[in-house]
This record gives structure tokens, C-alpha cells and sequence, in this order.
């Protein structure tokens, strides 16, 4: 615990380090922050059109009181927003702003502005300082840290994009009191994701505390984030190009991003359509990488409790959703590449899961 009472992960990456800060408040204390991680004064903050009224102003007085001199550009809320246009549209708006090379971009949002920002900061210039500001569950547990940034093409999710990580992330978690619930619920889903891949006790800890955290406790919220992103942290330090260790953070999402992209990204939730990936993934894992069986209905169970799908739902043309697969970038030269655990707590990577075994578990979770 820092002095100040926020809890601090430090994401240990050579001279790319940076600190997450995590607690309530901490929008109101940017400047600070700001300062201490050696940003600019000019910057622009990019937030979608919910977020925008709900926190840009608190955001923009914070950083002005300190001397910042910042300017909000927004995108409309939404997965759509994710895209080569919104990324060039808000691209041609930033030379007339008078930014340099020292000047910061802002993801200010959840994981849709976080990693639009993150492409906008990382292609601009060749690369300006970005920090993350993340405002739904999923941004603070999962897609805040570790530097992937990027937009979906309508083929499929994140398939254009750079790595380019933060500066600084502050997660408030003040902004998660006004999330609607279905979208603590879609953030939720990642949390259970982090626990199953790498920490049993912490998944046990989310099996005991879940309702509490849905009822966002203000403790329990901030121990989610917490071990969520020190464990990211700790996957994104041993490997952060995804040469290896960092691929069992996909786990749930070979199948997840296929239900997306089917979906044309509007239908289902990105967390929702991992809880229903990481339903398939649990039984594949049960049967070929020696999950014990009451584990695998253990991460069900929770999906489920927390009020988040687990079934493909029966409008899905199979054959599509197959193909939506093997364009993700997880296949790797067409064969599909899944995370398995072996129990939970420890995830295997395979390339040993044919078409016939997923057919069979995506039958099973119709
Ligand atoms: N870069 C990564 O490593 C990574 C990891 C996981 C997920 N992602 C990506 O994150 C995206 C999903 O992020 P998301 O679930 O945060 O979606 P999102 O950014 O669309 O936010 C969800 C909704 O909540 C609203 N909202 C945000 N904060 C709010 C608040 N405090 N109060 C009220 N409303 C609020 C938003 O306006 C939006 O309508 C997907 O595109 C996914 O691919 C990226
Ligand atoms: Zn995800």
C-alpha cells in the first residue's frame, strides 16, 4: 500500500517501466501523478461520448489546476468506435492542436477509448507519451496494462494495431460506482480469466467475493484490480511481445473474438463473449489437457453466478464462426492455437485441438 493509501503495481519493463495507481480519487489527483512520471504540459484526451460528461471535466480541472494544458476529443461510445476511421479521423484533428513530441494522449474510458488512444499515441509522431485513465472493470483489470493497442477491422478483432505502453495508468475506482452492471459483469469476466490462468487462490478469493464485488464494495473492487493487474503485469514483464508466457492471457478468447466479430462487435460484450470462450475452453481443457472436471464446472459455475453467458447462442452458422476463428491472429499458419489449463491456476498453450474437438464442445455449449 502506497502512503497515500492507493495501492501501486509497478509493470517492470527496463526504461519502458511504469507504476499503476489504483484506488478512489484519482482523477482528482492527475496533476500529481502527471507531474511525477515526468509528462509534458500539453496533451489531448480522447474519451467516448458517455465518459466525456461523466469525467472529462473532472479530469481536464485536475490536470489544469496542476498546469496542464489539456484539450478532449471524442469518439462515439461503443465497439464500433474501434476502427481505421475513428483513428483517422481523430489522427487529422492533431496537427492544428499544436502538440510535439513531449505532448501526452489520454485513453480516458474503457477498453474501446484505452486502446484507440493507445493507437492514436503510438502511430502519431512515431510515438507520443500515452497514459491510460481507465473506467470500466475490464479497462482496470485487464486492458489498461500491457501496452497492446490497436482497431478491429470488420474481419476480425484488433487486427490492426501497435504495441505502445503507457506512461502511467490510473485506475479510479470512484468511475466504476456509475458502469451499468451489465458491464461490471462483461469486466468481471476478465478478472475470473486472470484467476483461472494463473493464481488458484485468487480465483478462489473472486468464488468467495464475487458478490460483493458486483455490489462494487469499494475494497473488494480495489483488490480486483489489484491482483488482476499485478498478475498482468507479471505475465506482460516475462514476455511482452507474446512470445510465449504472454498468449495464456487469451485464454477464452479464440472463440470469445469469433463471437464477436460474428456479432459485427454489437451484439455481445467483449467479456461476455469470453465467459462463453472460456466455457468451451474449460471443457476442451478437461478433456485434452487434464483439467480436473470439477474445476472446469468450477469456472462455469462462476461465469454463470456472476450473471454473464456461457452459451453459444443457437443463431451462430457454425462454419462462420470456424472461419471467423482461423483469421484471428492466435492461428498460427492456420492451425488454431489454444490456452488449455492444466488446473486451474496454470495454463498450457496447444496446438494439438483439431476442428472435430471444437465442433464437439461448441455443440455442447449451445
Ligand atoms: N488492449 C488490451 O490488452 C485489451 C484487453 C482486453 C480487452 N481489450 C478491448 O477492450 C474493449 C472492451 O472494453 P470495455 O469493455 O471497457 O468497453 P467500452 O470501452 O466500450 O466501455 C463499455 C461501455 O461503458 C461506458 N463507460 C465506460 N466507463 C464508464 C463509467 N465509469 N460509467 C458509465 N459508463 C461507462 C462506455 O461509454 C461504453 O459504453 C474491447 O475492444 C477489447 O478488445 C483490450
Ligand atoms: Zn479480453
Amino acid at each position: 500500500m502506497a502512503s497515500d493509501g492507493n495501492k501501486r503495481v509497478r509493470v517492470k519493463l527496463g526504461e519502458r517501466s511504469y507504476e499503476i495507481l489504483i484506488g478512489r480519487g484519482l482523477i482528482e489527483q492527475a496533476a500529481t501523478h502527471f507531474t511525477v512520471a515526468k509528462l509534458g504540459k500539453r496533451g489531448i484526451i480522447i474519451a467516448d461520448t458517455t465518459v466525456e460528461p461523466l469525467y472529462a471535466d473532472k479530469l481536464v480541472a485536475a490536470l489544469e489546476d496542476g498546469g496542464f494544458s489539456v484539450k478532449v476529443l471524442t469518439i462515439p461510445a461503443g465497439e464500433l468506435s474501434k476502427s481505421l476511421r475513428q483513428a483517422n479521423r481523430l489522427l487529422e484533428k492533431l496537427p492544428s492542436l499544436g502538440l510535439d513530441r513531449h505532448s501526452f494522449v489520454v485513453g480516458l474510458g474503457g477498453g474501446v477509448a484505452g486502446d484507440l488512444a493507445g493507437f492514436v499515441a503510438g502511430t502519431y509522431l512515431r510515438g507520443l507519451p500515452f497514459v491510460q485513465v481507465p473506467t470500466t472493470l475490464l479497462a482496470q483489470v485487464d486492458s489498461s496494462v500491457g501496452g497492446k493497442t490497436g482497431v478491429n477491422l470488420p474481419q476480425g478483432k484488433n487486427l490492426v494495431g501497435v504495441f505502445h505502453q503507457p506512461r502511467l495508468v490510473l485506475a479510479d475506482t470512484g468511475t466504476l460506482q456509475t458502469l451499468p452492471v451489465r458491464e461490471l459483469r462483461a469486466g468481471f469476466a476478465e478478472a475470473i480469466k486472470t484467476g483461472a490462468i494463473y493464481d488458484a487462490k485468487f480465483f478462489s478469493w473472486l468464488e468467495k467475493n464475487y458478490r460483493r464485488v458486483l455490489r462494487r464494495e469499494p475494497a473488494e473492487l480495489v483488490e480486483t484490480v489489484r491482483r488482476c493487474c499485478e498478475i498482468k503485469a507479471a505475465v506482460v514483464g516475462a514476455d511482452e511481445r507474446e512470445g510465449g508466457l504472454r498468449a495464456i492471457l487469451n485464454f477464452g478468447h479464440t472463440i470469445g473474438h469469433a463471437l464477436e466479430a460474428l456479432a459485427d462487435f454489437t451484439g455481445l460484450l467483449h467479456g461476455e463473449a469470453v465467459a462463453i470462450g472460456m466455457n468451451c475452453a474449460a471443457r476442451l481443457s478437461a478433456r485434452h489437457a487434464g483439467l480436473p472436471v470439477v474445476e472446469a464446472q468450477r469456472i462455469v459455475k462462476l461465469c454463470k453466478a456472476s450473471g454473464l453467458p456461457v452459451v453459444v447462442g443457437a443463431g451462430y452458422n457454425l462454419p462462420a464462426l470456424y472461419e471467423a476463428m482461423r483469421l484471428d491472429k492466435k492461428a498460427v499458419g492456420g492451425r488454431l492455437r489454444f490456452v488449455l489449463l492444466k488446473r486451474l491456476g496454470k495454463a498450457v498453450i496447444s496446438d494439438a485441438i483439431t476442428d472435430a474437438d471444437i465442433e464437439e464442445v461448441v455443440h455442447e455449449c449451445r
